[in-house]
This record gives C-alpha cells, sequence and structure tokens, in this order.
C-alpha cells in the first residue's frame, strides 16, 4: 500500500469521497483518497453517505494507509468547521483540500427550477467557496497549502441540457482563479480540474442508457469514457509541490474533447 512518496508528510482532506469501496466502482474522491494514501498523505474523507465512506476509510487503514472519515455535508459551515477541526486535531494542520462533492442534474433552462438551480449552487460553488475559506487560515498556519476544486469540461463549455450544473461549475472555476490571486503571497496554490465524461457511481446510470454511452463516446476524441484514477492523478499533481508554480490554472482531463 504504502509505495509512494509524493505527498509524503502532507494532511489532506477531500470531500464526496466516500465512493472507494474496493470491488465497487469508485468516484474521483474515493479514488483520490486512495492514491493520496498511497503517495504516504494522511487523508480525512468526508462526505454525506457515511455508510460508504467509513467502509473506504477502514479499508485503507486496513491496507496501512492513514486515514478517517468524518461527515460532511459541503454546503453547511458549521460541518465544515467541525471537519478542520478533526483533521487538525487527529494530524495536525492541513496542507490540502480536495473540493471534489456534487451532484448532477440534466435538466434544459425551462425545466429547471428555482429549488434545482439553488442546490446545484450550493453543492458545488457554495460548497467550494465554505471550504476554500474555512482551509486558508489553517494554511496560513503552516506557511501555504494546495486546494484542488473539482470542476468540470461543463464549467467551461455547454451542452443541450445541464443548465445548473455549467453554472455552478462555471462558478466554481472563476471562483479557483479569484482565490488563487488572493492568497499566491501567501503560498496557497489554488487550481481546478475539468473531467470530461468519466464513469463513476454518478454518470454509470446514465451510461447504462447505450444511447446516451453512444452520444459521449461519439463526442470524446479518445471515443471512451475516462476512470476515476485517471482523474485522480491529476489531482495528485496539483495537490503535490510537483505543481509549485502552478495556481489559478485549468487542467483539463476530457479525452479531448474541449480540444475540438
Ligand atoms: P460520485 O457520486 O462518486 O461523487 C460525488 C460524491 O459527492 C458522492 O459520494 C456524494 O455522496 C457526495 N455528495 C453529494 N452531495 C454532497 C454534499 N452536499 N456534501 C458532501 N458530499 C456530497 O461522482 P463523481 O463522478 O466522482 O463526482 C465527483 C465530482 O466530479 C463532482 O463534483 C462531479 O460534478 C464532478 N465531475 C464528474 C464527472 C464525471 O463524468 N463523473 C465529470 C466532470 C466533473
Amino acid at each position: 500500500m504504502r509505495q509512494g512518496g509524493r505527498l509524503d508528510g502532507k494532511v489532506a482532506l477531500i470531500t464526496g469521497a466516500a465512493s472507494g469501496v474496493h470491488g465497487e466502482l469508485m468516484g474521483f474522491g474515493g479514488a483520490t483518497a486512495r492514491l493520496f494514501t498511497r503517495e504516504r498523505a494522511r487523508v480525512v474523507l468526508t462526505d454525506i453517505n457515511d455508510e460508504r465512506g467509513r467502509k473506504t476509510a477502514e479499508e485503507i487503514r486496513a491496507g496501512g494507509g492513514e486515514a478517517t472519515y468524518v461527515h460532511l455535508d459541503v454546503t453547511d459551515e458549521q460541518d465544515w468547521t467541525i471537519a478542520i477541526q478533526t483533521a487538525v486535531s487527529a494530524y495536525g494542520k492541513l496542507d490540502i483540500l480536495v473540493n471534489n462533492a456534487g451532484t448532477g442534474a440534466r435538466f434544459n433552462v425551462e425545466d429547471t427550477t428555482e429549488e434545482l438551480w439553488d442546490s446545484q449552487m450550493d453543492v458545488h460553488a457554495k460548497g467550494a467557496f465554505l471550504g476554500t475559506k474555512l482551509a486558508i487560515p489553517e494554511m496560513r498556519k503552516i506557511g501555504g497549502g494546495s486546494i484542488v476544486n473539482i470542476s468540470s469540461i461543463y464549467g467551461i463549455v455547454g451542452s443541450p441540457g445541464s443548465t445548473a450544473y455549467h453554472a455552478a461549475k462555471g462558478a466554481i472555476r472563476l471562483f479557483t482563479k479569484s482565490a488563487a490571486i488572493q492568497y499566491t503571497k501567501e503560498n496557497i496554490r489554488v487550481n481546478s480540474v475539468h473531467p470530461g465524461f468519466a464513469d463513476t457511481p454518478m454518470t454509470n446510470r446514465g451510461f447504462q442508457d447505450a444511447e446516451r454511452l453512444q452520444w459521449v463516446e461519439s463526442r470524446t476524441p479518445m471515443g471512451r469514457t475516462g476512470s476515476a484514477n485517471e482523474i485522480a492523478y491529476g489531482i495528485l499533481y496539483l495537490a503535490s509541490d510537483e505543481s509549485s508554480f502552478v495556481t489559478g490554472s485549468e487542467l483539463v482531463i476530457d479525452g479531448g474533447l474541449t480540444a475540438q
């Protein structure tokens, strides 16, 4: 398990990290938690799906990694305060925050209710904002840190639906640049990751629909969907000191989709 070392000595908090159970389809957060611990980070996994989150953390520990699970609804400031305090009391500090939690919503403008709009903005844009706001004081105490915000190719280009999702992911993209500029002098780097279509618990049900899968694959120059691990390696780069000159940037991992 502990073969790497690219995050040796670092403490990371990852949101939406429940889906990392062995033998099941992994989400970006679960795959990232597993990769980070293999690279010797100590990781606080968080999610609202407590059962899967606890199981993922237990499995990581059983494999020799250092991980703990904490309930964190990213739309709730109180939950954020407790989760960050837990990271600091368990592992002494916080170096890395990965704002990954999210949900999909494929509706066009007229079918998007005000409630749906608000919930998409809350889980993506507000979630990343609250996490960043509350992580910065801890990163300042240790002289810096790295924040990785998971946006999407849908935060860069449009599509026939997903109205509120596009708006919320676009908000994350620009929030990232704003925070990057504000905190660069304090050695806190903030970057966004823009995955293309990847097979995870969030998308898998849709990909069971052959027509939908064909649409996705035909739009992707590589002709296939990505995996959670292929995204996790990009997150690892931005989280680690290997990206020490990178801030406010957008890492697109999409099989060529937005190059067209
Ligand atoms: P996933 O379903 O495995 O991960 C999302 C996690 O967020 C779930 O574990 C869920 O319980 C959690 N979550 C939902 N609402 C939450 C809340 N209020 N507070 C805390 N946790 C909450 O799916 P996936 O695909 O790994 O998604 C991770 C991120 O990547 C999301 O932000 C998603 O929008 C984004 N993304 C996914 C793409 C894909 O094709 N799978 C493409 C581009 C971006």
